[in-house]
């Protein structure tokens, strides 16, 4: 969970409980990502933990389309009394942060918002990792299973966060247990892990039954101590709200919290990731500092009121618990 959330501490956690930890280098400078390889290795020792990288967007979005959807902002800036970032376009970091993956392999490297190419692939298992591809349609799941991943992250609809798709596109997505048993039948043998809304060892046993090798929990964590979620976040978490998707915050599609944000925006923010995360930081910083939950982008999946504030590894006893 990139943005802060998955601390050091929280993989740390996760994979010391029996879990499997995922660093999130999104949005990480290097310098960043190398640091906090570091720190969970401090943690863990040789335990097995894995690194999630976001694969760069093809081409920056419209402008003509971010300067409108700029317009739509302003009474939003103004009640926040900051300017508007600038819209840049940027790969993330994705060679060098690969190249420092490449020379310092965790036990797997999970890709989202693409799929790396079949060298990639290869070069990943030299060096010891193993590949994960997020999908949320049957076609994703084949083209990761043509490139040699290990696995294919199946992400549903009820998912938190951004669409993990290869592409920022308006596809309808399949419920988890739907997504899942799809996979399973177009692609048999590749190891499906199943995520979205998996809260409880109840949901874990539902997906495992429908063929998914693994399951994947992300708002689960949000609320545990270890976790980098703020205060405003938490309370959000721990609410009734429903969630939405919605394109306002960063550009591309992601499940969170409705707020007058995303009330005030509808489906007006065009598919532009990373300009529109760049042109909105300033507000949701400010908006974080004043704990204004209306300009946050809150990603929660939709079970996110059964979040618990209990320690990670309680967490992952009850997912383990299998009721
Ligand atoms: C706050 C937050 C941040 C996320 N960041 C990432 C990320 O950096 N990379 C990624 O592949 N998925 C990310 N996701 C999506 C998760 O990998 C996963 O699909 C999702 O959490 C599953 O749904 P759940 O939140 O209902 O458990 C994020 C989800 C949330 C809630």
């Amino acid at each position: 969970m990139a943005g802060g959330i998955s601390t050091p501490a929280l993989v740390a956690a996760v994979s010391r409980a029996g879990g499997l930890g995922f660093l999130a280098s999104g949005m990480l400078t290097p310098d960043a990502l190398r640091e906090q390889l570091a720190a969970v290795r401090a943690e863990l020792g040789d335990a097995p933990f894995g690194v999630n990288l976001f694969m760069p967007s093809p081409a920056p979005g419209d402008s003509a389309a971010i300067a409108a959807y700029a317009s739509t902002l302003a009474p939003i800036a103004s009640r926040l009394g900051v300017a508007l970032g600038e819209p840049t376009f940027a790969t993330d970091a994705y060679d060098e942060k690969l190249a420092l993956l490449l020379g310092d392999a965790p036990a797997v490297v999970s890709f989202a918002f693409g799929c790396p190419s079949r060298a990639v692939v290869a070069q990943l298992h030299d060096a010891g990792a193993q590949v994960w591809v997020t999908v949320t349609q049957v076609d994703e799941a084949e083209r990761a299973a043509a490139v040699g991943a290990d696995a294919v992250v199946a992400q549903g609809n009820e998912a938190g966060g951004h669409r993990g798709a290869f592409v920022d596109d308006d596809r309808p997505q399949l419920p988890v247990l739907e997504l899942v048993a799809a996979i399973r039948r177009a692609t048999p043998s590749i190891p499906v892990v199943a995520a979205g809304a998996i809260m409880t060892g109840r949901h874990v046993a539902e997906v495992l039954q429908q063929g998914a090798a693994a399951a994947q929990a992300g708002t689960a964590f949000m609320l545990t101590p270890e976790a980098g979620t703020d205060a405003t976040h938490r309370a959000a978490i721990a609410g009734e709200g429903p969630t939405t998707i919605t394109r306002a915050f960063t550009g591309r599609r992601a499940r969170g919290i409705a707020n007058a944000w995303t009330e005030l925006v509808g489906d007006a923010a065009p598919s532009a990731y990373p300009q529109l995360m760049h042109l909105t930081a300033p507000l949701r910083t400010r908006a974080r500092q004043l704990g204004d939950a209306d300009g946050i982008n809150l990603w929660a999946g939709e079970r996110h009121a059964q979040a618990r504030a209990v320690p990670a590894s309680d967490v992952v006893q009850s997912l383990a618990a299998g009721v």
